[in-house]
């Protein structure tokens, strides 16, 4: 049985057979439209989502099979003190695979220590976010046709940003790229990215402040948003949420070819008038979400269209 915690426990491998997977299906949606026919998907979500969740559930019904599961841990018997084991022990009784968001860094790693079904970890804490992750890759090889040789920016909150945490790691696998860190000093990319990922590979990087300095150098230019849920004091949050805004303005130092992405959602970060800039990819991305998510649940089931 095999679940999905982290990117790497996909190999590069098996992420590109995905990306091929939900291609397809994206091609041919008819030829997976009974592939879970009989199967059950619960989502369980311990903090809030409309992406991930209503991805993971439209993917699931768009192979035929059903969903179940709860969007708010206060109507869970969560709120009564029930451990996340207890829980992922009881669900795995009626469902047979499990996607999972907790604000819990590691929660989703202790569920799978003791779950009968493949358990997805849809987002821990400030820690990692793989089903995003597979989602971005996607959308950059739809837009540019490969995931070498690129330079990409990631803006804004660093720190407690899973998607990027968890982006970093998937395109430290490729060859050619070239990462620029663009955030505030309290919000720099964590020191572990650094000397687990980065450094052990070698790999190119550098940390700006700017975003104007980075911007003509980008092919890939990825927003995020200040994540005030994980703040300990609101001050902090207020005084740096408007760090980075994008805007037409900003945009017209970049390639004509750059591509704008942004996990979503978005706050002030991108301003409404740049959606309609061709580069403008974050809509695209949230559609490629539930095909990639179609094509991981096939594959965690083991299932074939
Ligand atoms: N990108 C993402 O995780 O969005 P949600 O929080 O809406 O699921």
């Amino acid at each position: 049985m095999r679940h999905l915690i982290d990117i790497q426990d996909l190999s590069v491998e098996e992420v590109d057979e995905l990306i091929h997977t939900a291609e397809d299906i994206i091609e041919n949606p008819e030829k997976y439209a009974e592939a879970c026919r009989g199967r059950k998907l619960a989502t369980l979500f311990f903090e809030p989502s409309t992406r991930t969740r209503l991805s993971f559930e439209a993917a699931m019904l768009d192979l035929g099979g059903r969903t179940l599961g709860f969007s708010d841990a206060a109507t869970s018997s969560a709120s009564k003190g029930e451990t996340v084991g207890d829980t992922v022990q009881v669900v795995s009784c009626y469902a047979d695979i499990i996607a999972m968001r907790h604000p819990k860094e590691g929660a989703p790693f202790a569920a799978a220590q003791v779950s009968r079904v493949p358990i997805i970890n849809a987002g821990d804490g400030g820690h990692n976010h793989p089903t995003q992750t597979l989602t971005d890759l996607l959308t950059i090889h739809r837009e540019r046709g490969d995931l070498n040789n690129l330079t990409i920016g990631f803006c804004g909150d660093l720190k407690f940003g899973r998607t990027v945490h968890s982006l970093v790691s998937a395109l430290s696998r490729y060859t050619g790229i070239q990462f620029i860190f663009i955030a505030p000093n309290e919000l720099r990319i964590p020191d572990y990215v650094k000397e687990n990922t980065l450094d052990p590979l070698h790999l190119p990087y550098r940390e700006v402040e700017s975003m104007e300095e980075a911007m003509p150098e980008l092919d890939v230019l990825y927003m995020t948003r200040v994540q005030k849920e994980r703040f300990f004091n609101e001050a902090d949050y207020l005084r740096l949420r408007d760090t980075y805004i994008l805007d037409p303005a900003k945009l017209a130092a970049a390639k004509p070819e750059m591509r704008i992405l942004h996990p979503l959602p978005r706050v002030n970060e991108i301003t409404v008038d740049v959606d309609k800039d061709p580069r403008a990819c974050y809509f695209k991305q949230v559609a490629n979400g539930k095909f990639i998510r179609m094509a991981l649940i096939m594959k965690l089931l083991e299932v074939h269209a």
